[in-house]
C-alpha cells in the first residue's frame, strides 16, 4: 500500500476498492478507486478523503510519507460519502488548521456530519491560497454532479483535481492513463459519463467553455475515481465535449423485455428492418443487460426502439425501471419508436411513447402493437417499422 508520486511533492494516497460491484444502481464490474492526494509543502494539504470503509488504506499510505498529524489543510472537493465518509475520523486524527470547501460544500458538510466547530474556510470560485511553494486555486462546479462540487488546481504543477468529473469506476494497480488498456479506459469513462453526468451535460459544456476562456494549462487531470489523465488529458476533455453535445454515432438500439417471446420476435424483426437500411443495430434484452450498461450504449446511439409486452395495464417491471432510470439521466438528440405484444388491453406502446415524448425523443412512428403471438404479416410490419427508424437515422446523420 505505497503512495504514488504524481508530481514533485504531490502523492496519490487514495484507496482501491477491488470488490465494489454496485454503486447505487450502477454496476461496477471492474471495482473502483477513491482517490485522495497529499501535497507536501509549508502547509501540508490533503485533497479529499475516501469511503469510510477504506480509511486504513488512506492512513497507511499517508503514514508512508508523513505523520497525518502534520497535515495542516484538508480540501473537500466533494461531500458525497465515497469521498468524505472517512472525514470525521480524519478530522479527529489530524485536527487540521483549515477545512477548505465551497460555499455549498460547507452547507452539505454541516448537513452530513453536524460539526459546526470544524475550522471551515469557504473557497470562492477563482480564489487562491498559497501553501508555500505551491498555490491552490479553486473553481466551483455546482451540479457537476452535486451542488457542493468544486475543482482544485495546483498552479505550479498544472494539475486539476477534478472531483468526480473525468473519473471512471476502474480498480487497477496502475494510476495513469498511459499504463492501462485504452479501450477499457474509454469504455469505463463513457459508462461513468452516461450513468452519472448525462443529466448535467449543459453544465459540462459551460465548464469546458470556462476552462478554455481561462486558458487553463492542464498537465494532468486527477479525478476522484480511477485513472489519472497524465499522458493524454486532451483525450478525456475531447470525449466530454462530444458526450455533452450528445453527439450520436449513427447506430440504433432495440431495447426490450418480453413475457412469452412475442415482443422478442417483434424486436428481432425491428432490428432486421433497421439493419436492412445499412444502419448498425444492437438488440438489448433487459433481462440479460444491466441498466447501466444499456445507458452506456444509449449515450452515443442515434435511435432507440423500445419494446415491451403489456402487463396489468402497464409495462413489465424491468422496462418501467429502465425508463425511470433513463428519464432521470435525460439523454437527448435521439430518434425513438415503440412496439409490443399484448393480450387484451395493450397499453404498453402508448406508455412507451409517452415516456419518449417526455424525454423529447423524436418519435418517427405511432408504434406497432400485436395481439398475442405475431405471424408473418405482423413481423413484416415490424420490419417496416425498423426500416422507418433506419431511414430516419440515415437522414439525420447525412
Ligand atoms: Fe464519487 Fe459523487 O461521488
Amino acid at each position: 500500500m505505497k503512495p504514488v508520486a504524481i508530481a514533485p511533492n504531490i502523492y496519490w494516497v487514495g484507496a482501491i476498492d477491488w470488490d465494489i460491484r454496485d454503486f447505487h444502481g450502477y454496476s461496477t464490474y471492474e471495482g473502483s478507486t477513491y482517490n485522495a492526494f497529499l501535497i507536501i509543502d509549508e502547509k501540508v494539504t490533503l485533497i479529499d478523503t475516501v469511503k469510510k470503509s477504506h480509511i486504513s488504506e488512506l492512513l497507511h499510505r499517508i503514514r508512508n510519507i508523513i505523520d497525518p498529524k502534520k497535515i495542516d489543510y484538508i480540501v473537500v472537493n466533494h461531500v458525497e460519502m465515497d469521498h468524505s465518509g472517512a472525514l470525521p475520523e480524519m478530522m479527529k486524527i489530524i485536527e487540521p488548521e483549515k477545512v477548505i470547501c465551497s460555499k455549498m460544500g460547507h452547507k452539505a458538510l454541516l448537513q452530513h456530519f453536524h460539526k459546526a466547530d470544524w475550522p471551515f474556510e469557504i473557497a470562492e470560485s477563482d480564489s487562491e491560497i498559497s501553501l508555500g511553494e505551491k498555490t491552490l486555486s479553486f473553481l466551483e462546479t455546482r451540479m457537476l454532479h452535486w451542488p457542493d462540487s468544486m475543482f482544485t488546481y495546483v498552479k505550479e504543477d498544472k494539475i486539476l483535481f477534478s472531483s468526480d468529473a473525468f473519473g471512471q469506476h476502474l480498480a487497477s494497480s496502475e494510476r495513469f492513463d498511459g499504463e492501462v488498456n485504452q479501450a477499457e479506459l474509454m469504455h469505463q469513462s463513457a459508462k461513468y459519463y452516461a450513468n452519472i453526468l448525462t443529466l448535467y451535460s449543459p453544465v459540462v459544456q459551460k465548464l469546458l467553455a470556462k476552462v478554455n476562456e481561462m486558458g487553463l494549462e492542464i498537465n494532468m487531470i486527477a479525478p476522484d475515481h480511477g485513472i489519472l489523465w497524465r499522458d493524454n488529458p486532451g483525450q478525456i476533455l475531447e470525449a466530454y465535449d462530444k458526450w455533452s453535445r450528445h453527439e450520436a454515432d449513427g447506430s440504433a438500439l432495440v431495447i426490450y423485455d418480453t413475457m412469452w417471446h412475442s415482443t422478442e420476435m417483434m424486436a428481432k424483426a425491428v432490428a432486421d428492418g433497421i439493419n436492412d437500411e445499412g444502419v448498425s443495430v444492437q438488440l438489448i434484452n433487459l433481462r440479460t443487460n444491466h441498466r447501466s450498461d444499456v445507458m452506456t450504449k444509449v449515450l452515443t446511439a442515434s435511435a432507440i426502439a423500445l419494446g415491451c409486452s403489456t402487463l396489468n395495464n402497464g409495462l413489465l417491471p424491468r422496462m418501467a425501471g429502465f425508463l425511470m432510470y433513463m428519464r432521470g439521466l435525460k439523454p437527448t438528440n435521439k430518434i425513438g419508436a415503440a412496439f409490443g405484444s399484448y393480450g387484451w388491453s395493450g397499453e404498453a406502446v402508448k406508455l412507451l411513447n409517452e415516456a419518449m415524448e417526455g424525454m423529447k425523443l423524436e418519435i418517427v412512428d405511432p408504434g406497432v402493437r400485436i395481439k398475442y403471438v405475431p405471424e408473418h404479416d405482423n413481423l413484416t410490419e415490424c420490419v417496416e417499422l425498423g426500416r422507418k427508424i433506419g431511414k430516419a437515422v440515415k437522414a439525420k446523420t447525412v
